[in-house]
């Protein structure tokens, strides 16, 4: 027996692998075996197959490609029956739909579901954030082997698709801003500008961006979008130069076409004199 036994040894499996055998005993199971044998040691075993290494351990970590790859691992013979009285956390990326069929098929288990916002280098951190959401008695059960890998632990409550959800609505936010960078930065190199020293900009004034995203936050949980100090109408004018300089300077326009047809869906739905925030209403209205 160990302490935990982890399935799944990608860029990100390796990283909690290496984080948990600081502290725990440690049953390792990866479809292609090979990437396990420069973890193994005294403490960490490689188990022949899925169902050998669910019996070794009383925790359960999954973190693979997706669900579907999780469902077939756990599907293999025995995994099932093997899981019995344990607590399974599964760590793979996926939809709180996927979290809710993976906690409907739970057979005698207790199940967590679990989203690391990091990459693998920042694993073992004590401020790595982990959400996590499902029966705060399974957690409180294994809540020491998650802080080994991420010591900031965000408990999202018993729903079990919260956990999920969080994270989506997180890189949502993440990627959005990413392709808006990206953009920015083919501005820069049309212009010959320094593309590290626009990152240190953006880097610097992040918490301003911060401070808008909060105030449209709250905008949006009040419902109040009257008096703006920047329209609705004055940002669709943002977004018109985005499209007339990538036009004027032959840049790809994925990312001005995609943020002109919300102002233009907004501007269309009687949004001029409103905030910005307001283009909720549009994102609410199926089209
Ligand atoms: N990397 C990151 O920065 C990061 C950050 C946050 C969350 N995550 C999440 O963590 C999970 C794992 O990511 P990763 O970075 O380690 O790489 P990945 O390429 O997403 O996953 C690789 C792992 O999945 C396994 N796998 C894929 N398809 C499989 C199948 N059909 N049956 C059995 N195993 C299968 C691979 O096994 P083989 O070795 O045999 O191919 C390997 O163990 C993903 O859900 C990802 O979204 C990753």
């Amino acid at each position: 027996m160990t302490d935990v036994s982890l399935i799944g040894l990608g860029p990100m499996g390796i990283a909690l692998a290496r984080a948990l055998q600081q502290k725990f005993t440690l049953t390792l199971w990866n479809r292609t075996a090979e990437r396990a044998k420069p973890l193994l040691n005294q403490g960490t075993l490689l188990a022949p197959d899925a169902r050998a290494a669910v019996e070794a351990s009383p925790v359960v970590l999954v973190c693979v490609a997706d669900y579907a790859a999780s469902r077939a691992i756990l599907a293999q013979p025995g995994v099932s029956e093997a899981l019995r009285g344990k607590v399974l956390v599964q760590l793979s990326t996926g939809t709180p739909q996927d979290a809710r069929e993976a906690w409907a098929a739970a057979d005698g288990h207790a199940y967590l579901d679990g989203a690391l916002l990091a990459t693998p280098g920042q694993i073992g951190r004590p401020d790595t954030p982990l959400f996590i959401s499902g029966e705060e008695r399974a957690l409180a059960a294994c809540r020491p082997v998650l802080e080994a890998i991420a010591g900031n632990i965000q408990y999202m409550g018993e729903a079990i698709g919260n956990a999920a959800a969080w994270d989506l609505a997180t890189l949502s936010c993440m990627f959005g801003a990413m392709s808006g960078f990206f953009h920015g930065v083919r501005i820069c190199e049309t212009e010959g500008l320094p593309v590290d020293a626009f990152a240190q900009m953006i880097g610097a004034i992040s918490p301003v961006l911060g401070e808008m995203i909060l105030d449209e936050g709250e905008a949006i949980h009040a419902g109040g979008y009257g008096e703006p100090e920047s329209s609705m109408a004055t940002c669709a004018s943002s977004g018109r130069l985005f499209v007339r300089q990538a036009r004027e300077a032959a840049l790809d326009p994925s990312f001005p076409d995609f943020l002109m047809r919300l102002f233009e869906r907004s501007l269309d739905a009687g949004l001029a004199q409103e905030r910005l925030a307001a283009m909720i209403k549009v994102l609410r209205s199926p089209r």
